[in-house]
């Protein structure tokens, strides 16, 4: 289908989705994107990469929370999305926390959150994964614990279940751990927690499926650190930096800012900034990171890219601004590589992090020097009157 026609519909019904209560809105989304057909992803050329050992069509993806049940990921792909990420999924279906539990906040283009992962469970969304994967599209599966699973050990022992469950059927698993809305959740983030984790997840990876971490911005510098110790010592394929924030600092919309949950959204975007830019100096860029918090333009992709993003998820812009923001981003981000002389988005990754202007400096001059089989040869002349490779005035430059 047109991705034209997509996003004309929904921009007719933009004005009622957004009356309508959040979560009402986002069920009728979904409905309407599962009616949309099949859509095999196309490579877009500066942007397409190979990481995690897949072919990433382009860098976007849509972040987890957003199609928790894997009910439309034909939808998803119309919108040209390069990857889906689904779940949480949990062991056992869980209901989640009583509703109202998802809140707009207009006037920071935020949301704040509280669902407590509602899903379908581990067995019945498998079969649909497997019934319903559109051909060569790359699905991260995003597991967590179930709520009833009040201490460590059978928390972890979740999160094996959903690896185990899922390890022959995801293009990656994302091990949520920094949810803040189930209890408890958040204290696997502990070193001692982790590696426990870790280790037992490394443990029943046989077929080898790319593990991921995903974390929370409301770390410390302290916490950050051993994560990224932690990442390098048991060998994580990638970190997806990151989750919604408990922080609301600088909100002022009234309503809804004191409700409890996570904040995502446009008041992330600093905050999960941060936690890339520290995260890939840590670990000196040796592990992929997943950006994610509060983009909703190309120019903010970027900033994430250059902080040191090779890949990037949105959730809550597509609130505000429905699909077409997804060409928008990858369209404007090709524009913004071609203007500071990239000609593939992997020379962008982590550029804020190598000495200023440097590399900019030098291909600068490489463009402007002649290229080998464009050289002029020196004429009789110039050879005659320059027997050396220097001028004067160079030479005396060099002494
Ligand atoms: C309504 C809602 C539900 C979410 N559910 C999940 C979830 O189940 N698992 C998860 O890892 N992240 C979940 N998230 C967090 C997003 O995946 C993402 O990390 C966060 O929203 C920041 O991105 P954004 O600012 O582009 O929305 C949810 C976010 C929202 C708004």
């Amino acid at each position: 289908m047109n991705p034209l026609l997509i996003h004309c519909g929904f921009r007719l019904l933009s004005p009622a989705l957004s009356r309508m209560n959040p979560e009402t809105a986002h069920k009728l989304t979904i409905q309407i994107l599962k009616r949309l057909p099949q859509k095999t992803p196309q490579n877009q050329n500066p942007l397409s990469q190979k990481l995690l050992n897949l072919t990433f069509p382009n860098p976007l993806g849509i972040a987890a929370g957003f199609d928790k049940n894997a009910e439309t990921l034909n939808g998803i792909f119309q919108l040209n999305f390069g990857f889906a990420e689904i779940g949480t999924i949990t062991p056992k279906p869980q209901m989640g926390n009583p509703r109202p539990r998802i809140f707009r906040l207009p006037k920071h283009q935020a949301v704040i959150n509280r669902m407590g992962f509602p899903n379908d469970g581990m067995e019945k969304i498998r079969e649909r994964l497997v019934k319903t994967q559109p051909p060569q599209s790359i699905i991260g599966v995003n597991i967590g614990a179930n709520a009833e699973s009040a201490n460590m050990e059978d928390k972890i022992a979740d999160y094996e279940k959903t690896l185990h469950a899922f390890a022959n059927h995801a293009s990656y698993i994302a091990v949520n751990v920094s949810s803040p809305n189930t209890k408890g959740l958040r204290n696997l983030q502990r070193p001692d927690n982790l590696a426990k984790l870790l280790n037992r997840l490394n443990a029943i990876r046989q077929s080898r499926v790319p593990l991921l971490l995903k974390i929370s911005p409301d770390l410390s510098d302290q916490e950050l650190q051993e994560i990224a110790r932690l990442a390098l010592e048991k060998k994580l394929d990638g970190i997806i930096a990151t989750n919604t924030t408990i922080k609301r600092e600088g909100l002022v919309d009234g309503i809804h800012a004191e409700e409890t949950g996570g904040l995502s959204g446009k008041p992330l975007a600093s905050l999960a900034n941060q936690t890339i830019r520290k995260f890939y100096q840590m670990t000196n860029g040796a592990i992929p990171i997943i950006g994610v918090g509060g983009i909703a333009s190309a120019e903010e992709a970027y900033e994430k890219i250059r902080a040191g993003a090779s890949l990037l998820q949105i959730y809550t812009a597509l609130v505000y601004d429905g699909p077409r923001i997804v060409s928008a981003i990858l369209d404007g981000l090709e524009a913004l590589l071609k203007k500071d002389g990239y000609r593939h988005i992997s020379e962008a990754i982590g550029a804020d992090h190598r000495p200023k202007g440097e590399k900019e400096r030098r291909r600068h001059a490489a463009r402007h020097l002649p290229q080998p089989n464009m050289a002029r040869k020196p004429s009789w002349r110039a050879r005659r009157i320059a027997p050396f490779p220097f001028s004067p005035h160079q030479l005396k430059i060099l002494k």
